[in-house]
């Protein structure tokens, strides 16, 4: 893996491909709200899916300079994180990512300039793909198969 040989290059180009295309998934085109096990977890993790999207915007939004703030499941427990650059949480064992948001610039700067907060919590109210981070969520605990790169159908 490039990411273990040092071929940074190399692994940039890749991470990104990869975080772009689970970027892709991680949207809706109509707003959606979670449903079976991965409503249950943030009802019993963060209170409400307002909570989470607090946390997620907040997560985003201190994330000093360009990255990606990702939902994921660890040890069937939901986490809020972000990574720098091409970074990935898949580097981790046993993490698996629901959604993740671009937070380098060019992903909100025409429509929303410095206002980073105003990004994440726009996607996080109109864009977030349920669906999908319920799929990757039953993975996560071992029901399915979590998405994999290349991109196949998924569920909208
Ligand atoms: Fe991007």
């Amino acid at each position: 893996m490039a990411h273990g040989s040092g071929a940074k290059g190399v692994f940039n180009n890749a991470a990104q491909a990869w975080n772009h295309s689970f970027f892709w998934e991680s949207m809706a085109p109509k707003a959606v709200k979670p449903s079976g096990l991965l409503a249950s977890a943030i009802s019993s993790e963060f209170g409400s899916l307002e909570t989470l999207g607090q946390r997620f915007a907040a997560e985003g939004t201190g994330h000093f300079g360009s990255g990606w703030v990702w939902l994921i499941a660890k040890g069937g427990k939901l986490e809020v994180l972000s990574t720098h650059d091409a970074g990935s949480p898949i580097l981790e064992e046993g993490v698996t990512p629901l959604l993740a948001c671009d937070v380098w610039e060019h992903a909100y700067y025409i429509d929303y300039r410095q206002d980073r907060a105003g990004w994440l919590t726009s996607w996080w109210h109109r864009l977030a793909n349920w669906h999908f981070a319920a799929m990757q969520f039953d993975a996560a605990i071992g029901q399915g198969k979590p998405w994999r790169y290349p991109p196949s159908q998924t569920a909208r």
